[in-house]
């Protein structure tokens, strides 16, 4: 099994991945490739969010990470995803800063996205946060997730791009 990293497989598959993704998408393998931790990703100290048996479908849980003054949510998709953790692979998290002028996004339940309500900017939240159309240039950054199956706790420990308006994802 080949492996290459989220940008490269994004930058090569483009959006038909979707339709050819197996169910077997889940945390690290998408079609039958194995997609590794982005290696731009910047490991912060690792925080928990939630119990993945507390997460209802589709309902948008805020945090924030890696900082007080960082705003994410956390979602289960309730369809396994790139980037997803948890028993079913579902489980995503991202900035909920959108990446051209940092207005706060908001998850659309219906089609997956996070939507941008100043100049309407679309991220996929089951593409790691993929950019799909509007004013923004850049994806929008995920938050990377770990899952402990001992006590079903779902955390944060990394940032995957760059948190809008900062320099660096540490102030
Ligand atoms: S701030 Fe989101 S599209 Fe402009």
């Amino acid at each position: 099994m080949s492996t290459v990293s989220r940008r490269g497989f994004l930058k090569t598959s483009g959006t038909s991945v979707a339709a050819g993704a197996a169910a077997t998408i889940g945390a690290a393998t998408i079609g039958g490739v194995a997609v590794a931790p982005d290696a731009q990703a910047a490991t912060f100290e690792q925080k928990t969010l939630a119990r993945a048996k507390t997460l209802k479908m589709n309902v948008p849980v805020t945090f924030t990470y890696p900082d007080a003054s960082s705003p994410c949510t956390l979602v289960k998709l309730g369809q396994a995803a790139l980037g997803g953790v948890g028993p079913d692979g579902d489980i995503v998290a991202y900035s909920s800063l959108c990446t051209h002028m940092g207005c706060p996004v908001a998850y659309d339940p219906e089609r997956k996205v996070f939507k941008c309500p100043c100049h309407y900017s679309t991220f996929d939240a089951e593409m790691a946060g993929q950019m799909v159309c509007g004013q923004a240039t850049e994806d929008l950054p995920r938050i990377v997730l770990s899952y402990d199956d001992k006590d079903d706790s779902v955390q944060a420990v990394a940032v995957d791009g760059l948190i809008y308006g900062r320099q660096a994802n540490v102030l």
